[in-house]
């Protein structure tokens, strides 16, 4: 994408910026993470533990927004260890509350702005087909980089222990 491009975009992402602030997680962000995935009743919660050793083990993949320093979104990912050049998102989520104000959005920026010099141009995630809003995130995500978005099955239903939707690959690139 041309740079004044790309700067547009991300200054239009930036209209209720007071307060916001978008960075990488700490150890004493963990219990707030669980707390969001707990109350956003659609994420499949893990234990508090995983959250606690995610903002310690992959912070730099990983990115927390806050509003007035509380946090009020979060994505935590990790280099794909077969593939270092793709990113894979496992899971992104904001504060009901603090929904539809491009937060999101922003947190997907910053995650792969901050991996590009280490030449990682490829993000990934996974998506259940009832999930618009995930859905569009990732849509509206690739298209403001003038990225490709190449779906296919990944985890069908049966593949999990209790119900569950199926999972689909979202793989979005090259990132410019
Ligand atoms: C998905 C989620 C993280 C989006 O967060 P958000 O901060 O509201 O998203 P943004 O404001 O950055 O919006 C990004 C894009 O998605 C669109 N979008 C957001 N919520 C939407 C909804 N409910 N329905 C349709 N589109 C939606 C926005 O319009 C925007 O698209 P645009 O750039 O074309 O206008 C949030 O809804 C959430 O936490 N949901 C529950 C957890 C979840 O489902 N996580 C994803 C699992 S992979």
């Amino acid at each position: 994408m041309p740079g004044d491009t790309k700067s547009a975009v991300l200054a239009s992402r930036q209209h209720s910026d007071s307060g916001v602030e978008v960075r990488s997680p700490v150890v004493e962000d963990g219990a707030a993470l669980w707390r969001i995935v707990v109350e956003s009743s659609v994420l499949d919660a893990n234990s508090p533990y995983a959250y606690l050793l995610w903002c310690r083990d992959f912070a730099r993949s990983s990115v927390v927004a806050t509003v007035n320093g509380e946090p009020a979104g979060f994505v935590t990912g990790y280099v794909r260890p077969d593939q270092p050049d793709t990113v894979m998102v496992w899971q992104v989520a904001v504060d009901s509350e603090h929904r539809g104000h491009g937060l999101a959005g922003r947190m997907l920026d910053h995650l792969v702005d901050g991996l590009a010099a280490e030449s990682v141009a490829w993000l990934e995630a996974t998506v259940t087909p009832d999930n618009q809003a995930s859905t569009r995130l990732f849509s509206s995500f690739a298209q403001a980089r003038g990225a490709d978005l190449v779906q296919e099955p990944i985890f069908p239903a049966g593949l999990f222990p209790e119900e569950h939707e199926p999972e689909v690959l979202f793989r979005i690139g090259p990132l410019v």
